[in-house]
C-alpha cells in the first residue's frame, strides 16, 4: 500500500466517514483526491504549486475547472471557514517556510472537532529523502561542507539521482534546491506548532507500518510498538493526527 492508498484508508477508517469532506493540502497532481474520490469520498485538493516542483500540469483541467482542485493564492486556503471534517497533508510541511501560517488556515477551515493527518519527515529523519542522501537536510544552509559531502556519499554509491550532470554539478545544483525548498524542523517545533493551533499529536507511524507490509508474512507483532515508531520515523517521517479542538458552544 502506497501513501495515497494510506490517507484514503485512514478516512474511511474514521468513524463513520459518512458523508465527509476531505482536503488534500498541498495536493500535487491530485492522486490523493482521485484515490479518495474513486471510494466515493467528497475531496478536494489545494496547493501552491511552488516552483520547487510544480505539479499543476499533471492536474486533470476539469479538476481544476470544477473547482475541486484550487490553487493557494497570498497564503490562504481558497476554502470556507469550518467546511472540512478531515485535512490530509503528505510530504508538503517539510516544504512550508512558515509552519505557524500554514496551520492557522488549515485550523480555520478544519470544523470543531476535525482531524489532521499529517505525513512529512523532521530533522531528525536519517535520509533526505528527496535524494537518500543520508544526513544531508542536517547541514547549514549555504554551507560548502555539505555539497563535498554529497559528492563522497554520491561516490560512495549513496542516493538515487537521474540525468546526466557530473556529480560535483548535480551536488552543487541539489544542495541549492534543498536550501531553497525544504525547511526540516525538530520533532518539538513542530509539536509546538500544532499545539498553537490545533491539538497535541497523536502518534501513527504504527499503523502506516502495519499497512504498508500488509500480506507480507512478517512477524512485526514481536516488534515492539515503540521500535516501530522510531523506525518509520528515521527512516521515512513523521505520521500522526491532530485534532481542532470541538466547540464549547
Ligand atoms: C513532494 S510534493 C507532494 C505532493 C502531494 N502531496 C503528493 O503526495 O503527491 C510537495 C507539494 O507541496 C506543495 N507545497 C509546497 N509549499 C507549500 C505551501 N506552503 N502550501 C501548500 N502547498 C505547498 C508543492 O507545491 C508540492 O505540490
Amino acid at each position: 500500500m502506497n501513501n495515497y492508498e494510506f490517507c484514503a484508508r485512514w478516512v474511511q477508517d474514521q468513524h463513520p466517514p459518512g458523508d465527509a469532506r476531505v482536503l488534500d493540502y498541498g495536493c500535487g497532481a491530485g492522486q490523493i483526491v482521485d484515490e479518495l474520490r474513486r471510494r466515493d469520498v467528497t475531496a478536494f485538493g489545494c496547493d501552491v504549486f511552488y516552483d520547487g516542483g510544480d505539479y499543476s500540469g499533471q492536474v486533470d483541467a476539469a479538476r481544476f475547472a470544477s473547482g475541486v482542485i484550487r490553487r493557494i493564492e497570498d497564503g490562504r486556503i481558497p476554502f470556507d471557514d469550518a467546511s472540512f471534517d478531515f485535512v490530509i497533508n503528505n510530504q508538503v510541511m517539510e516544504h512550508v517556510e512558515d509552519l505557524d501560517a500554514v496551520l492557522r488556515e488549515i485550523a480555520r477551515v478544519l470544523k470543531p472537532g476535525g482531524v489532521v493527518l499529517s505525513l512529512f519527515p523532521d530533522r531528525g529523519v536519517w535520509r533526505e529523502g528527496h535524494c537518500g542522501i543520508p544526513l544531508l537536510h542536517r547541514f547549514a544552509k549555504g554551507s560548502r561542507l555539505r555539497v563535498h559531502y554529497a559528492v563522497l556519499m554520491r561516490l560512495l554509491g549513496f542516493g538515487y539521482f537521474t540525468g546526466t550532470k557530473t556529480r560535483r554539478q548535480w551536488s552543487e545544483d541539489f544542495c541549492v534546491w534543498l536550501d531553497q525548498w525544504t525547511h526540516y524542523r525538530s520533532l518539538d517545533e513542530i509539536r509546538a506548532s500544532y499545539a498553537r493551533h490545533l491539538g497535541s499529536l497523536r502518534h501513527r507511524e504504527e499503523d502506516w507500518l502495519a499497512r504498508r507490509l500488509e500480506g507480507r508474512p512478517l512477524p512485526l507483532a514481536l516488534v515492539p510498538r515503540a521500535v516501530q515508531r522510531l523506525i518509520v520515523r528515521k527512516l521515512g517521517g513523521l505520521v500522526f493526527e491532530a485534532r481542532r479542538a470541538p466547540s464549547s458552544g
